[in-house]
C-alpha cells in the first residue's frame, strides 16, 4: 500500500487496534454462530427420525441390560456397526441412530476384544448363549472371554422395576402408565412359558416370550441377560428405516 492511498477501512483499523473492542466483536460473532447451531435444538421435537419398530425395552430386557452394564461386557464389546464394507459384511446393516435412542447410557463403545453385538439378536439359540456364558471355551475353543456361569445360579433380583421405568421415562423413554403399572408382572411373565403374556406382547411388539435359561422353574440373571442379547438389533426393519433416514437427511431436517 502506498502512502498516498487512502485507508478505506478506518472502522476496521480502529477495531483491530483496540483489544477490548476486538474481544467484544469476536464474542458477538461467535455467539451468533453458536445460537444458530444450538437454539433450534430447543424447539424441534426430536433430533432423531422416528422409525417404525423401535420401542422401549421390556422390564426383563432392561434388567438384562443392567446386568450387561454391571458385568462390564462393554469393555470388550461394542454395539455400533459403522457404515464400512468390512463391518457391514461381518455384522449386518450399519447401526441407525434410532436404534440406540432408548439406551441410557448408550453402549456404542470403542473397544472390540470380542465382536460387535449390535445385531446379535436371533443369531444364536438361547442354549448357545447359556452355554457360551457358562463356559465360552466349550463352544469357541480359542475364546478369551471370561466365564459368567454364576448368572445361571443367581436369582434375578426383581427390585422395583416400576421405579426403573419411571426413571427412564423422566429422561425421555416413552413408557406408558400401564407399562409402569404392569412392570413387575411383565418382568415375570416374559420368561414364564405358562404366563398369560398377551398384554405384554401387545404393548411390546416383537417381545420374545419364553424361558431363556433352560430352567423354567426359576427367574435368573441368565434369563434377563439372554432376553436382552436376543432383542439386540431385531426391532427395526433396517432397510426401510435406513431409506427413511436418508430421505430425511436429504430434505435437510
Ligand atoms: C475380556 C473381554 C470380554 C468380556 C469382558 C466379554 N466378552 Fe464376550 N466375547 C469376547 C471375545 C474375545 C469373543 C469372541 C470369542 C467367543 O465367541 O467367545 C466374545 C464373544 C461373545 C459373544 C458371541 C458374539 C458373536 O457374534 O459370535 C457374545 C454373545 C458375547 N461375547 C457376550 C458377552 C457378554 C454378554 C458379556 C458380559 C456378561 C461379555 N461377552 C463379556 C470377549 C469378552
Amino acid at each position: 500500500m502506498t502512502a498516498a492511498s487512502k485507508e478505506p477501512f478506518e472502522g476496521h483499523k480502529k477495531l483491530e487496534r483496540n483489544i477490548t473492542l476486538l474481544g467484544i466483536a469476536a464474542f458477538v460473532a461467535v455467539a451468533i454462530g453458536g445460537i444458530v447451531e444450538i437454539a433450534p435444538l430447543f424447539w424441534i421435537d426430536n433430533t432423531i427420525e422416528k422409525v417404525k419398530g423401535m420401542r422401549p425395552y421390556t422390564p426383563l430386557e432392561q434388567a438384562g441390560r443392567d446386568i450387561y452394564v454391571r458385568e462390564g461386557c462393554y469393555v470388550c464389546h461394542s454395539q455400533m456397526i459403522r457404515p464400512f464394507r468390512d463391518e457391514v459384511e461381518r455384522y449386518g446393516h450399519y447401526s441407525l441412530a434410532t436404534e440406540s435412542m432408548y439406551d441410557h447410557p448408550f453402549q456404542w463403545g470403542s473397544k472390540r476384544t470380542g465382536p460387535d453385538l449390535a445385531r446379535l439378536g436371533g443369531r444364536y439359540s438361547d442354549e448357545w448363549h447359556v452355554q457360551h456364558l457358562i463356559d465360552p471355551r466349550s463352544v469357541v475353543p480359542e475364546s478369551v472371554m471370561p466365564t459368567y456361569a454364576f448368572l445361571a445360579d443367581k436369582d434375578l433380583e426383581l427390585g422395583d422395576p416400576a421405579a426403573n421405568l419411571t426413571a427412564l421415562r423422566r429422561v425421555g423413554v416413552p413408557y406408558s402408565d400401564r407399562d409402569i403399572e404392569r412392570a413387575m408382572a411383565d418382568m415375570k411373565a416374559q420368561a414364564d412359558p405358562d404366563a398369560d403374556a398377551e398384554d405384554l406382547a401387545e404393548r411390546y411388539p416383537k417381545a420374545q416370550i419364553r424361558d431363556f435359561d433352560g430352567d423354567p422353574g426359576r427367574l435368573t440373571e441368565m434369563d434377563a441377560l439372554v432376553a436382552y442379547l436376543q432383542v439386540l438389533g431385531t426391532l427395526v426393519d433396517v432397510n426401510s428405516a435406513a431409506a427413511q433416514e436418508e430421505l430425511a437427511t436429504e430434505k435437510g431436517r
